[in-house]
């Protein structure tokens, strides 16, 4: 299932159903691993508004809630761990010293397709596994694992990049896009529904490592020629040797 071509990859209302599907496995990565993903809030204990930094709860606990409240406190409670506590410095101590502070060995920040996450990775993690095995974006396909294929394409920092190549521990401060971010939940990209409607795959596996090296290609040149597409593509093979349809589809643009 994870490896569902086309219905990850190709198109969101696929990667919705999988994702879904998953979630058993998501839940699981965060009970096994000090991980937090673009799910992960920051609550305030007063009145249980969200954010997505403890910078904002800090800020948003000062300007509302300076006098405190004992009626409707209930506690700071860390977004990574579920760790409590009573006051905004006790969690803010708990995480400079588990998650958040920048230099500690093995953590990184980097936004994932707009979302922020703060993870903590081991040094051997490539960036696909991360991606996939740890934040549950299985849209991004493995397929030789040693840079040949290019199935594993995203973008880091709008840049077409193999994951399989590049280890998480880089990736700090860094705005990764993978195939998931391309559509809006239901609709399809441009890109992607020219993609389908010109049923340009096969078994779709490759087709989510095409997409981002297109959308890279596009963000430069709107309208590229047949043969830039395939000077932008070259490192990507189609198993099921649909390059003509793939290539033609990108070529012209969206
Ligand atoms: S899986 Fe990364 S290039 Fe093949
Ligand atoms: S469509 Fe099957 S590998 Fe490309």
């Amino acid at each position: 299932m994870k490896n569902a071509g086309i219905v990850v990859g190709g198109t969101a209302v696929g990667s919705s159903f999988i994702l879904a599907a998953c979630k058993g496995d998501a839940e699981e990565v965060t009970k096994t691993v000090t991980v937090t993903t673009a799910t992960a809030k920051f609550k305030c204990p007063y009145d249980g508004q969200e954010f997505d930094t403890y910078a904002e709860l800090q800020a948003h606990v000062e300007a509302a809630h300076k006098e405190g409240d004992p009626i409707t406190f209930t506690k700071f409670v860390s977004p990574y761990d579920g760790a409590e506590f009573d006051s905004l410095e006790a969690l803010k101590a708990h995480l400079d010293a588990n998650f958040m502070t920048a230099g500690i060995p093995g953590v990184v920040s980097f936004v994932v397709n707009g979302n922020p996450v703060t993870l903590k990775v081991e040094d051997y993690w490539t960036l696909d596994f991360v991606l996939r095995d740890r934040l549950a974006l299985y849209g991004t396909k493995v397929g030789c694992g040693v840079g040949q294929c290019g199935a594993c394409t995203v973008l880091v920092d709008g840049v077409p990049t193999f994951a399989c190549l590049t280890l998480g521990i880089e990736c700090g401060g860094k705005n990764i896009e993978t195939i998931e971010g391309l559509s809006n939940g239901t609709n399809l990209s441009p890109l992607q529904q020219k993609m389908l409607d010109n049923e340009a795959f096969q078994c779709g596996f490759c087709t989510p490592g095409f997409i981002m090296a297109a959308k890279a290609l596009l963000a430069e040149n709107p309208n590229p020629t047949v043969d830039e597409v395939r000077e932008a593509v070259a490192g990507h093979i189609c198993t099921c040797h649909n390059f003509k349809a793939t290539i033609a589809t990108i070529a012209g643009g969206v």
